[in-house]
């Protein structure tokens, strides 16, 4: 069984999705760190952003392995510098070509094949798992999305004002939005839910409803 949940920056996605992955003992696949690892990698080696072949080559052989919540890539964990400002600023350059997310949504595939999967992104319910029997898309208002991201900002000590943060977000709302592949959209069978003034428990319970409910649906 897949159960994906897509949604904007900032929307929960990761902690609720690894949440409910393991109140029901499901594997769990976060696709935007694959986007980020991909990143990170060929800036180290120094690959041309402009040049695709390069990138989708390096996309195709990138040494990338899960455990937890650790990422490794090339045996070395890279878990917090996925998530630096430097490389989200680059992440267009793979997650817009339509070669590069062609030969993630496969490997996305095969990490799938024969499990139970809860994974989460921005075109897994449209693109990669149309199939899938259980979809949700979550969101919640730019400010308040900016507002949860800002005080975890704070709270982990770094700079920043609200204002540059919802700037920030705009800006990849806006690239997420407008990729001419995997675009971020609901599916048309993805049941919205709207997060604005819910705990983070709350969010998991009524996502737990949903695959309930379809569940017996099935
Ligand atoms: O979920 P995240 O913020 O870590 O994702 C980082 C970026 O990766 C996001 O801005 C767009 C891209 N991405 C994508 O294009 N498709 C996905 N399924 C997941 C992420």
């Amino acid at each position: 069984m897949i159960i994906t949940i897509d949604g904007p920056a900032g929307a929960g996605k990761s902690s609720i999705a690894r949440e409910v992955a393991t109140d029901l003992g499901f594997a769990f696949l976060d696709t935007g760190a694959m986007y980020r690892a991909i990143t990170l990698g060929a800036m180290r080696r120094g690959i041309a952003f402009d040049d695709v072949l390069a990138l989708v080559d390096y996309a195709q052989q990138a040494n990338l392995s899960w455990k937890d919540d650790r990422i490794d890539l090339d045996e070395q964990d890279i878990s917090v510098e996925i998530r630096t400002p430097a490389v989200t600023s680059n992440i267009r350059y793979i997650a817009d070509p339509p070669e590069i997310r062609g030969c993630l949504t496969m490997q996305q595939r095969r990490i799938a094949e024969g499990r139970n999967l809860v994974t989460e992104g921005r075109d897994q319910g449209t693109e990669v798992f149309p199939e899938a029997e259980c979809k949700v898309f979550l969101t919640a208002s730019p400010e308040e999305r900016a507002k949860r991201r800002h005080l975890q900002l704070q709270k982990a000590g770094k700079e920043s004002t609200y204002e540059e943060v919802l700037m920030a977000q705009n800006q990849r709302d806006l690239e997420d939005r407008m990729r001419p592949v995997g675009r971020l959209r609901a599916a048309l069978d993805a049941v919205v839910i709207q997060t604005d003034g819910m705990t983070s428990c709350d969010v998991k319970q009524a996502v737990l409803g949903i695959v309930r409910s379809n569940l017996q649906a099935i």
